[in-house]
């Protein structure tokens, strides 16, 4: 069975060689991102395999279908990118690999959150030119302060321990009541509630037609003035130019990004000789409060390994005609 990659990097293809060793797949690898322009060039295979800002419209699955594609594997755990009921009515089953190290990006939201506070990237800038003051620098303890988690799924958990650890008092806001959390000790609590009460909030859950720019000007005028909010889910939790305005009054007094709404047309690319045309963006850079990493939470040498083994197993089970586990329903 042939499987065509899109947006493939050259780690990717690091990972995924190592892990068809024990599968033996075709594999043809594309640095092209996944649109309809493009669904063309998956010509002989049966899988497509794509990444977070790859798109599965309904145009696209339809093009993906014409030309044969039987099965879309994303590498990734969030699936806003694809249109499930094109893809069911094209007969494409999707899968995905729902936990690949919900530890990289709890880790990576900790590094925000601590990176804002303690401003290490600024010392570490100030130190190298000789300059040791530390005027501007001034932090604050992390324990006793309240955090809330919005979403309490797999990551939420991981990052409600390390919090906890910390000795922070947590506060969460889930759909889903998960007794695993309450077992951490995170306090469940009305959605008003954690905004109007939380020192930090950190956003962990999926990006769907309600929590689409959860955080929002109503959302943000809720919330403590200072506030820190930390974004590694998904880019359209948040409206971008509603948090430039609640940072330009002060309401937001720490911004941690690893993710924007508008990523796909920046994020994976080097960029540093180009022009980039996103006002909204470029603002947000000029802030000394707001810190942005290109989707890079997950980004670790574990993570990597189990995306890969996952996908290929998921692709696998299909060729096999055997059930497919992380198979993505119309439900999510
Ligand atoms: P998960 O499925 O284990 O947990 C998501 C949680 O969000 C669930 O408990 C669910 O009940 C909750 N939820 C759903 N709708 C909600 C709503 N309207 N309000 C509040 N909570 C709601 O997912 P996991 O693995 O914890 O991942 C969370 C998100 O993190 C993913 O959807 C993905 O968007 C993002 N992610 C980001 C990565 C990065 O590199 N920055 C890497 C992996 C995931």
């Amino acid at each position: 069975m042939k499987i065509t990659f899109f947006s493939t990097k050259p780690y990717d293809k690091t990972f995924f060689d190592n892990a068809n060793k024990a599968f033996g797949f075709s594999m043809e690898y594309l640095d092209l991102p996944l649109s309809p322009h493009t669904a063309q060039l998956v010509s002989g295979s049966e899988a497509a395999c794509i990444f977070v800002n790859d798109r599965a419209d309904a145009e696209t699955v339809n093009r993906l279908a014409k030309a044969g594609v039987r099965l879309l594997a994303l590498r990734c755990a969030g699936f806003n990118n694809v249109d499930l009921k094109a893809c069911q009515q094209a007969g494409i089953p999707v899968v995905r690999v729902p936990a690949y190290s919900p530890y990289s990006v709890a880790e990576h939201t900790l590094a925000l959150m601590l990176t804002l506070n303690r401003k290490t990237h600024r010392a570490y800038n100030r130190v190298k030119e000789g300059n040791f003051s530390l005027d501007g620098l001034m932090g604050f303890d992390l324990h006793g302060k309240t955090v809330g988690l919005i979403g309490l799924g797999k990551i939420g958990r991981v990052t409600a321990q390390i919090l906890k650890g910390l000795g922070c008092r947590v506060l969460g806001y889930d759909v889903a009541t998960h007794p695993e959390a309450l077992a951490i000790g995170v306090e469940y609590v009305p959605l008003q509630t954690l905004l109007s009460t939380s020192d930090i909030i950190s956003l962990h859950c999926p990006l769907t037609p309600e929590t689409y720019h959860l955080v929002n000007r109503d959302t943000i005028k809720q919330m403590k003035k200072g506030v820190m909010i930390i974004n590694t889910g998904r880019g359209a939790l948040i409206d971008a130019k509603a948090a430039i305005w609640g940072l330009k009054n002060e309401q937001i007094g720490y911004l941690g990004l690893d993710v924007y709404e508008e990523e796909a047309d920046l994020f994976f690319e080097d960029l540093s000789a180009r022009v980039i045309k996103d006002d909204t963006f470029m603002r947000l850079l000029t802030f000394p409060n707001v810190l942005i990493t290109g989707h890079q939470a997950f980004f670790t040498q574990n993570a990597l390994l189990n995306i890969a083994e996952t996908t290929l197993h998921n692709i696998h089970a299909f060729a096999q005609g055997k059930p497919l586990e992380n198979e993505v329903g119309l439900m999510g």
